[in-house]
């Protein structure tokens, strides 16, 4: 039976232009997980309607989660009923036991079975711990299992940075079935996180094949934040090949691609329209497509001529708005109004700057903090959440130690700590790779990041009293996954926002970060702006800065700070004091760089941007986009 999928008539999506596969770019997130769970709740009944069952296809991950959310409230506050429903998971790690914290049969059910009525038995999540003798039998079972049900109506996928779908690494076969596959190292590095370490990632797991995946009726692949932008570009637009597993999708006659604005930012059809098709010529989009010229030619802004124009698709812009030379003047004033020493003004200001973890503050706009102190502003710094996960056990152990030896040698009652200490000693000694831990470490854990926030916005000229700990709820879980923003995390940044009365607000705007934090604190931030407009009438500035991961485009940024050699040194001294975070990290992410070096690179890459587009030459700079009042 056919399923009946509108997703033309998604109001909150667009459809890119000029991909061969279908693909969709929704406003956000959030409106993404609705449309697509009321997609399938739109098949689960539909199927029902006829005695059928529907069959889906699942992932787990951090990108489907909003989406299991939403069929969550449906079946919660509108009947959806599951009872009907046959699912067949992607895959699990092979050698990880079901209750491990990390398997998928542990993850889909706390995220999703648990809270629906999905009947036990059928349930399909591929065993990880079978022998190694009896994995070729499991795969069958497991493939026929797909066919008694009738095969898969809708599967849902995300995607790895390398291009995989389900398990199927680069160089899968197109024609595989479900099979004990080799995780890729770009996989195992990805994985690291929810592991605790790379060492401890399996080396390999269990997969729906290509080839399955392929059967199914229905295909969704969605993708979320910047870090996918690239691999959704290789897998849409690029060549159709093994290297990049998802690339395959396009032979299927009815997959889809479904992506936010931060995932489809590398898409031509987003990235430079102009190259496809006649666009409207909105002040944003000469904006664009003028800084994206000067980068193609590599010649400076006011030295475009009109043949540079016509070499690149823009004789329309140019027979529009041009000459050639007035273009490039607007687009060099835009630029140059980007550039602000002063980013509150002269004028003595309150401002806040709210950061997700404890050093973003200063990796993200250290030298800003520097410049609003010197600028004799108030300036405050709320610390969301206690970062407590992202210390290593021995930096624990040796502050539990210290304390203990400090306390004996200044003839302070030892007897408390030596049994706070044992309680390290006993956890930690009992721990295996990848255990979430006792609440006596993880507040050790949280007291080295707080001392070390405290230390890196002293260096930048804050004032000890000025810096908020907030310790939101939504990341009290002790491990990578965290709940969603919950009441209680938008009444304490109100609180906080009521008593500081700031006139300009900085928050970190980006969605790339991997573990979802950075969103999920802007989320909370924005809310509570919203609710307090509502009732006021009024809002703060808001400036939204970039975490460790990327930096805004040049056409993006609406402030770019200016630092000098000095300031640069004083940010890098600032994100030192983060020792815990130095050398290695715990949660590095891709970047191999730490993250003063990321930083340092950053903003100076920043500044040669500017200096090539023929602006002012600065030695770095920390660039900032204005919230236009919109959810993220
Ligand atoms: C998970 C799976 C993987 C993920 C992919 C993206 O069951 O099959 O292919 O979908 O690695 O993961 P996230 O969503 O965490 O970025």
């Amino acid at each position: 039976m056919a399923i009946t999928l509108h997703l033309t008539a998604a109001p909150a999506a667009r459809r890119v232009p000029g991909t061969e596969i279908p693909c969709y770019v929704f406003e956000s997130s959030r409106e993404l997980a609705r449309h697509v769970a009321h997609t399938i709740a739109g098949v689960i009944r539909e199927r029902n309607s006829f005695g059928q069952k529907a069959v889906l296809g699942l992932p787990t991950g951090s990108t489907p989660l909003g989406i299991y959310r939403e069929l969550i409230r449906l079946h919660r506050e509108e009947g959806l009923d599951f009872a009907g429903v046959v699912t067949f998971n992607l895959d699990e790690y092979y050698g990880v036991p079901r209750d491990q914290l990390q398997s998928y049969h542990r993850w889909m059910h706390e995220n999703f079975f648990q809270h629906v009525n999905v009947a036990p038995e059928s349930i399909h999540i591929p065993d990880g711990t079978v022998p190694l003798d009896d994995v070729d039998e499991h795969c069958r079972r497991y493939e026929a299992a797909i066919e008694r049900a009738g095969g898969i109506d809708v599967q849902l996928l995300g995607i790895g940075r390398n291009g995989h779908i389900g398990f199927n690494e680069p160089f899968s076969v197109r024609q595989s079935r479900t099979r004990l596959a080799t995780l890729d190292p770009v996989t195992r590095k990805d994985a690291a996180a929810d592991f605790f370490s790379e060492d401890n990632v399996p080396t390999q797991a269990l997969t729906m094949g290509l080839g399955t995946i392929l059967d199914a009726r229905k295909v969704l692949l969605v993708a979320l934040g910047e870090h996918k932008a690239g691999i959704i570009h290789e897998a849409v637009e690029g060549p159709l090949t093994d290297r990049v597993p998802a690339s395959f999708l396009r032979e299927h006659a009815d997959a889809a691609v479904l992506v936010d604005d931060a995932a489809a930012g590398q898409l031509m059809g987003v990235a430079t329209p102009w190259v496809l098709m006649p666009v409207e010529w909105t002040d944003p989009m000469i904006k664009r497509a003028v800084l994206w010229l000067s980068q193609q030619t590599g010649k400076a802004l006011l030295k475009l001529d009109e043949q540079d124009f016509r070499d690149h698709n823009l004789h329309r812009l140019l027979r529009h708005h041009g000459p050639a030379q007035s273009l490039a003047h607007r687009v060099f004033r835009w630029m140059m109004d980007t550039i602000e020493y002063h980013p509150a003004g002269r004028d003595a200001k309150r401002v806040i700057c709210f950061s997700p973890h404890p050093d973003d503050d200063v990796i993200s706009m250290g030298g800003t903090l520097i410049r609003l102190v010197e600028d004799r502003h108030e300036v405050h710094v709320a610390y969301m959440t206690s970062g407590n996960i992202a210390v290593f056990d021995h930096d624990a152990q040796r502050i539990a130690d210290l304390v203990v030896e400090f306390n004996r040698r200044f003839g302070i009652d030892v007897e408390r700590s030596l049994d706070v200490e044992a309680q390290v000693n006993q956890a930690l000694a009992g721990k295996t790779p990848g255990e979430p831990d006792t609440d006596t470490v993880l507040r050790i854990k949280a007291l080295i990041r707080w001392s070390e926030a405290k230390a890196g916005a002293i260096v930048c000229g804050c004032r000890e009293e000025h810096l908020h700990f907030l310790d939101l709820p939504f990341y009290r879980t002790g491990t990578i996954a965290k709940n969603p923003v919950g009441d209680d995390d938008v009444r304490i940044i109100r609180e906080l926002l009521a008593r500081v009365a700031p006139q300009q607000v900085y928050i970190a705007g980006d969605l790339s970060d991997p573990h979802g934090t950075h969103r999920t604190c802007a989320e909370a931030i924005i809310r509570a702006l919203v609710e307090i407009e509502a009732e006021t009438g009024s809002r703060p500035e808001v400036l939204l800065y970039r975490g460790a991961w990327q930096e805004w485009a040049p056409h993006e940024i609406d402030v770019a700070v200016p630092l000098s050699p000095r300031d640069l040194k004083q940010k890098k001294a600032a994100i030192f004091r983060h020792e815990s975070q130095k050398d290695s990290a715990l949660f590095p992410g891709p970047d191999t760089r730490e993250f003063w070096q990321r930083a340092e690179d950053r903003n100076r890459h920043t500044a040669d941007t500017y200096n090539q587009l023929g602006l002012p030459e600065y030695y770095a700079m920390e660039g900032f986009v204005r919230w236009s009042g919109e959810t993220l």
